[in-house]
C-alpha cells in the first residue's frame, strides 16, 4: 500500500520527474499527472481534474518550481479528469509564454474547458518539445486508444513512457509503483491468483482497458506502437507505475491479446453484416409515402 506520509509530497519517479497525483482511497479510480523539471523550466503532463487540482498544485510547488516557469501543459487527450483544472491552472502559472502541447484532433475539445493559452498542435513541432537544455520530449500516435487524438510522451533522458489512460487500471489496493510476483508473470487470469492477493492486479488492468478503450485493433496498434519505444518506464496517467520488464512484458502480451474490448464486447457475438439493420427507419420513411434509393 501506498505510504500515507507520501500522500502530501511529490514524488521524483526519474530525474526531475515528479508523480504529483492525488490518491484518494474513498473513490475506485485516481489520477495520476507528471511534473518534468529541467533546469528553470517545467511542463506538465495530464494536469488533472478541477476537484484535484489545490493537492496537484500544493505538489507542485513542494518541488520547487515556480509556476511560470511551466512552459507547457501536454494534454494527451481531451478528458476531464486531465484537463479540468485547465483555467486554474492558466491562472496560477499567469504566463504568456504558455503553451498547450496536443494533438489537432483534441483541440476543438480542450477549448470547452474555458481556456485561453494557445495551443501547439504536435504536427506543427514535429512530434517533439525540447527544453533549452536539449531535454526531448517525444510524441506517438495511439489513435481511439482511447480517443481519435490519443497519443503517448516519451522522455529520452530518463526512458519514461507517459502513456495516459493505457496501462491504467482501477485503484483498488493501488499502489505507486507495481510489480508482479513472480508466480503472477504467466497469470491467465482464471481461477484464483497464483500468489493469492485478493485483487489480481493484471485482471484490473485488463478491466479498465476493455471498458475504456475503443476496440480490439485500437488496444493491439498501441501494444505495436509502445513495443518500438525504448522506454525504461511507463507512467500511466491512472493506476501504477511499471518499471520492471518482466511485469511491463506480462502487461503488454495480456493487453495486445485482450478480447471483449470496447464495442466489441458490447456487440460480442454479432458478425459485421448482423450489425446495422435500419429498415424501422426506412418503414418510416415509407409510410409517409417517400422513398430513398
Ligand atoms: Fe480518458
Ligand atoms: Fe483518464
Amino acid at each position: 500500500m501506498f505510504d500515507d506520509k507520501k500522500m502530501f509530497e511529490p514524488v521524483e519517479i526519474g530525474k526531475g520527474v515528479f508523480w504529483t497525483g492525488f490518491y484518494d482511497k474513498a473513490a475506485d479510480l485516481h489520477c495520476n499527472p507528471y511534473l518534468i523539471v529541467e533546469g528553470d523550466e517545467a511542463v506538465l503532463i495530464d494536469g488533472g481534474s478541477r476537484p484535484d487540482f489545490p493537492g496537484v498544485m500544493m505538489k507542485i510547488m513542494k518541488t520547487g518550481i515556480i509556476p511560470e516557469n511551466i512552459k507547457a501543459l501536454i494534454y494527451q487527450h481531451y478528458d476531464p479528469d486531465l484537463c479540468g483544472s485547465l483555467p486554474h491552472l492558466e491562472s496560477i502559472i499567469d504566463s504568456p509564454g504558455l503553451r498547450i502541447l496536443t494533438n489537432t484532433e483534441n483541440i476543438r475539445f480542450i477549448r470547452h474547458y474555458g481556456g485561453s493559452t494557445p495551443v501547439q498542435s504536435l504536427d506543427t513541432i514535429g512530434y517533439k518539445f525540447s527544453f533549452k537544455s536539449g531535454r526531448t520530449l517525444e510524441f506517438f500516435n495511439t489513435p481511439y486508444a482511447h480517443t481519435q487524438g490519443s497519443f503517448i510522451t516519451f522522455d529520452h533522458d530518463t526512458g519514461i513512457l507517459f502513456t495516459s489512460d493505457l496501462f491504467g487500471s482501477y485503484s483498488n489496493n493501488w499502489q505507486l509503483f507495481l510489480k508482479l510476483e513472480e508466480k503472477c508473470l504467466d497469470c491467465s487470469l482464471e481461477g484464483k491468483c497464483p500468489s493469492g492477493l485478493s485483487i489480481c492486479p493484471v485482471k484490473s488492468v485488463c478491466q479498465f482497458h476493455k471498458g475504456l478503450m475503443t476496440s480490439e485493433r485500437a488496444l493491439k496498434y498501441a501494444m505495436e506502437v509502445i513495443s518500438s519505444i525504448p522506454f525504461e518506464k511507463i507512467a500511466p496517467q491512472h493506476g501504477s507505475i511499471l518499471e520492471d520488464l518482466e511485469t511491463i512484458v506480462c502487461i503488454v502480451k495480456h493487453l495486445k491479446n485482450l478480447k471483449d474490448v470496447g464495442v466489441d464486447a458490447y456487440l460480442k457475438g454479432l458478425s459485421y453484416d448482423k450489425i446495422g439493420n435500419i429498415n424501422p427507419l426506412l418503414k418510416r420513411l415509407e409510410l409517409k409515402g417517400r422513398h430513398i434509393g
